[in-house]
């Protein structure tokens, strides 16, 4: 499949660019970004081409890879699905459910494939577990921190304009909520508040009654910074397992589940996972639980 990059941030250099140029099964066919001189270097590292237009770039690949802001990611997403292309987003897909939810069915109903990049739920160890435990099933309970900092010395992330604004609800609050579905079900209802450190705190109903309680944050103090996420149920108290993080590992995954058609994670899911931050968003503005109207 021959693949084009939108995006020359942190994020594309550290995972998108390695990880479509390491796949066997994939064409790395070049680089778009806002800025062509950032777009330049990035193609000229692994020497593919650089595009100054992005239509150029959609008429010459048959995916887009995108590594951008998700407000920047939902509309261009949609253009590339409606030039035909297969789409390998990240998260979160859009900062709608609706405009989520339009990619999501423009791709469906052309027949394209998509992933949504939840980094961790690529990696074997991982995905194995959630399958086992959700087969197991029997949960009523779980529990979600993934509170870090952006803001240290050095993070390429800390500079990043959307980040400091929309924190660590947008920023790791879909990769918390990608892990509790797969094993609690699809949530039905959202209550949340946000505290001092950006830490803000959710409580999600899910459909089979079960509970989880996550607490996300991209700017607590360093030495309280944690990842750690436990199930429990009728077999007891289990934690998931939290393997080393592997960007490139899980990209090539992320691809092969593209180039399968896999819809475990496609842009429906995202739009699932889209709606909940929504109402997340919503819960903490107005102090009141909120209903998620994508499930
Ligand atoms: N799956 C994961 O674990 C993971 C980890 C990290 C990031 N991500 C996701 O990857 C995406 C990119 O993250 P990042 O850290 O690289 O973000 P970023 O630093 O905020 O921005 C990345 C890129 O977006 C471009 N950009 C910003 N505003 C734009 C606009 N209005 N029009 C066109 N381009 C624009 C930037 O261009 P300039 O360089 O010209 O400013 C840069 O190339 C985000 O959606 C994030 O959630 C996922």
């Amino acid at each position: 499949m021959r693949i084009g990059l939108l995006g020359t941030g942190p994020w594309a250099r550290l995972a998108h660019a390695p990880g479509l140029a390491a796949h066997q099964r994939v064409d790395f066919a070049g680089v778009w970004g806002r800025n062509p001189a950032k777009a330049a270097e990035l193609a000229s590292e692994y020497g593919v081409a650089t595009y100054d237009d992005v239509d150029d770039l959609f008429a010459d690949v048959e995916a887009v890879a995108i590594a951008l802001p998700p407000a920047v990611q939902g509309p261009l997403a949609l253009r590339a699905a409606q030039a035909g292309k297969h789409l390998f987003l990240d998260k979160p897909v859009a900062l709608t459910a609706a405009e989520s939810g339009e990619i999501a069915r423009t791709l469906s109903s052309a027949g394209l494939h998509s992933v949504v990049y939840f980094t961790r739920r690529f990696l074997p160890s991982l995905a194995g577990f959630l399958t086992e435990a959700a087969a197991e099933g029997g949960w009523v309970e779980a529990r979600v921190d993934h509170a870090g900092t952006i803001y240290d010395e050095g993070n390429p992330f800390g500079e990043s304009p959307w980040r400091r604004e929309m924190g660590g609800l947008w920023d790791v609050g879909p990769h918390a909520v990608a892990l509790v579905v797969p094993v609690l079900g699809p949530v039905a209802e959202v209550s949340a508040m946000v505290a001092p450190h950006d830490m803000t705190h959710l409580m999600l109903r899910h459909t089979t009654g079960a509970v989880s309680k996550i607490t996300l944050s991209v700017d607590v103090p360093p030495a309280a910074a944690r990842e750690d996420a436990v199930l429990f149920g009728e077999a007891g108290i289990r934690s998931i397992p939290n393997p080393d993080w592997d960007p490139i590992l899980a990209y090539g995954t992320a691809l092969d589940a593209l180039l399968a058609g896999d819809t475990t994670m496609d842009a429906a899911f995202g739009t699932s996972v889209t709606a909940v931050l929504e109402a997340a968003a919503e819960s903490a503005s107005g102090g009141r639980v909120v209903t998620v109207a994508v499930r």
